[in-house]
């Protein structure tokens, strides 16, 4: 599939110079400036170790950023540093990238090797234990951007915000599946970070479904981070698909 239009691909198809161009511009400009709230707009993450997958879904233009695990990495069949060069490649400008360790500093040292080899596309996925609590706090600390994972609580989104976290990820589906709510929780962590004036964002992770994806933006979450079926589902209607079957035969009639 072809990959989106560039900035430099733009502007070789149009004169810059023309009155038209201009008062676009203008617009553009004003526009932006009413609608960039970096931390308070609605943001969708791939979360998949597929390239393919990424690379079909970029021309959307709707993709912020890429989620894998461990998990889905071996899902892959490939080499960690494969998959990530590739994402990279794609002109992804958010990969989080989950790093192991046994205690702070084995998860510095590994998360450093990343951003090393990735550099500021990489966002560091840590686990939300006391050990990547304090590697997190010292990451962020450096101006490393951070995303705490497997976050079942509302005092687990408490610490991470302590340390500065970027991104936590509140897992959606695995609560369910423990008969827990995790839109429950999104809620709660959102409406806690909200009252305390926190800057760490939400990112709702393990999203099984379309519908969580919208509860979890209603009560608040930064970021989804969705499987691309569940993006792909985002645009379908059965209503959508009938009225333009109709519309069509209409067209032609
Ligand atoms: C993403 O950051 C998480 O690792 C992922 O969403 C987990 O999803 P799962 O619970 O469906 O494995």
């Amino acid at each position: 599939m072809d990959s989106p239009l560039k900035g430099e691909d733009i502007a070789y198809f149009v004169d810059n110079s023309s009155p038209l161009y201009i008062s676009r511009q203008r617009f553009r400009d004003s526009y932006n400036t009413y609608t960039q709230h970096p931390n308070n707009v609605m943001k969708l993450f791939l979360d998949t170790a597929i390239v393919s997958d990424i690379e079909d879904r970029l021309p959307t233009g709707l993709i912020a950023g890429v989620t894998t695990n461990p998990t889905l990495i071996k899902k892959s069949e490939r080499e960690p540093w494969e998959v990530y060069t590739d994402i990279v490649e794609l002109g992804i400008e958010d990969l989080s990238i989950e790093v192991n360790g046994q205690d702070s500093k084995e998860l510095v040292r590994n998360a450093m090797t990343a951003h090393g080899n990735y550099g500021n596309v990489a966002t560091i996925k840590l686990p939300c234990t006391i050990e990547g609590i304090k590697a997190c706090k010292y990451l962020s600390t450096i101006g490393i951007r951070v995303n705490m994972t497997l976050v079942f609580s509302e005092s687990q989104a408490i610490l991470c915000a302590l340390a500065n976290a970027t991104y936590i990820s509140p897992f959606i589906g695995r609560m369910d599946d423990n008969s827990l709510s995790g839109l429950s929780l999104i809620r709660s962590i959102c409406t806690l970070y909200r009252t305390q004036q926190i800057k760490t964002q939400v990112l709702a992770a393990s999203v099984r479904d379309v519908q969580s994806v919208g509860k979890a933006f209603e009560y608040g979450a930064d970021i989804c981070t969705i499987p691309p079926k569940v993006f792909d589902s985002m645009v379908s209607h059965v209503l959508t698909d009938q009225g333009l079957e109709q519309f069509n035969r209409d067209f032609l009639a």
